[in-house]
This record gives C-alpha cells, structure tokens and sequence, in this order.
C-alpha cells in the first residue's frame, strides 16, 4: 500500500484511495450490469462540486454508452422545506432518458430529495443515485440510494471532493477534520 502523507487538518482517514478505487471499480460493474439492456439513453448527472473525483473515476468504469452532465445547486433550510436554488442546471434535455445522479455525500437526504423531483418534473425515465459516502445517522428524508459506496459515522468529513470552506477537496482519501481546523 502506498504511503500517503496525511494532510496537517485531518485526525483520521476513514477511506483510503485505494478503498475508494477498488469500490468505484465494483459500484461501476453493477452500474454497467443494470443499465445495460435499458432502451434509453443513459446520463450521468454529477452535483458540482463535491461529485468530481467520484465522478471521474466511476465513468471509467461504466461501459454502457452514456451522456455526462452537471448541475450545480445550493439548498437552505426554509421554515418547513428545504429550498433548492438552481446555480447551473442540465445543458441537455434529460426528458426520456434515464438519469443517474452523482453525489459526494448524502446527510439529511433533503438535497437529493428535491434533485430528484427536479428531474422527474423535467421527465426523465427513470431517476438513479449514486453516492460515494452516506451519513446513515443524519437521515431526515426516507430517500432511497440505489449506489453507495461507503457509510461514515457522523462526523463532518473532508477530501475526495468534499470540502470545508472550499478547501481540502483535492486530497486523495476521505477523512475527518480537525476539531482545530473548524
Ligand atoms: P443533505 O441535504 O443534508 O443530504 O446534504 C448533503 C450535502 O451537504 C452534501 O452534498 C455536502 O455538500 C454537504 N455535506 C454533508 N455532510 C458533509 C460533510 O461531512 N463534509 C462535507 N460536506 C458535507
């Protein structure tokens, strides 16, 4: 196993990379097997920015033809909601195909919540998600992830495009932060 020198903010890693490329290696084989024999036309959808590295490494690893695309939104808590503000949406049409969402990580499940019914509301066929981490204990919505790759304690994590403040998403493997470093 290589050495990785740990990042000075980070008391844990909790997913090496190489944990992280063997399961995008599997999440993609079961991917491929499901989407294989569907009539229409696959596309990914990555959630800017925290799905990136995930992203990139699960295509690889696809081998059904597919689209890519991004969306990027931000959400808040309202009184009784969870607003979800478009910043970038879809470039192309997703009415009749089948999308698959990928997402960093999923806590409350409120985000994907409301990304889903955008999508559904757009027409898509079908409506997928893939996640590389879940927060099991944060779950408020009941909503359903067809792909994880790993469940963390509830624990603020950073890395593998997960971010504090905008920063630490380059780092190879998920860990913990700091308490410091907050
Ligand atoms: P949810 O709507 O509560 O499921 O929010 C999911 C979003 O919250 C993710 O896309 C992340 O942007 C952010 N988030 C939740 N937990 C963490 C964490 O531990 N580290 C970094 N971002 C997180």
């Amino acid at each position: 196993m290589e050495t990785v020198a740990i990042h000075k903010d980070v008391a844990e890693i909790l997913v090496s990379s190489e944990q992280i490329e063997e399961r995008c290696k599997q999440l993609g084989k079961e991917i491929s097997d499901y989407y294989r024999n569907k009539d229409a036309q696959l596309v990914v959808v990555g959630l800017l920015k925290g799905s990136v590295p995930f992203m990139a490494d699960l295509i690889k690893h696809i081998d059904v033809d597919l689209e890519i695309d991004f969306m990027d939104v931000s959400s808040y808590v309202g009184t009784d909601s969870t607003e979800v503000k478009i910043l970038k949406d879809v470039e192309n049409p997703v009415t009749g195909k089948e999308v698959l969402i990928v997402e960093d990580i999923v806590d409350t499940g409120k985000t994907l919540q409301e990304v889903v019914g955008l999508f559904q509301s757009k027409g898509a066929k079908d409506v997928r998600i893939a996640t590389l981490l879940s927060k099991p204990e944060g779950r408020i919505i009941d909503i359903k992830i067809d792909y994880i790759g790993f469940s963390v304690p509830n624990k603020f994590v950073i890395g593998y495009g997960l971010d504090y403040n905008q920063k630490y998403r380059n780092l190879p493997y998920v860990g913990v932060i700091k308490k410091e470093a907050i």
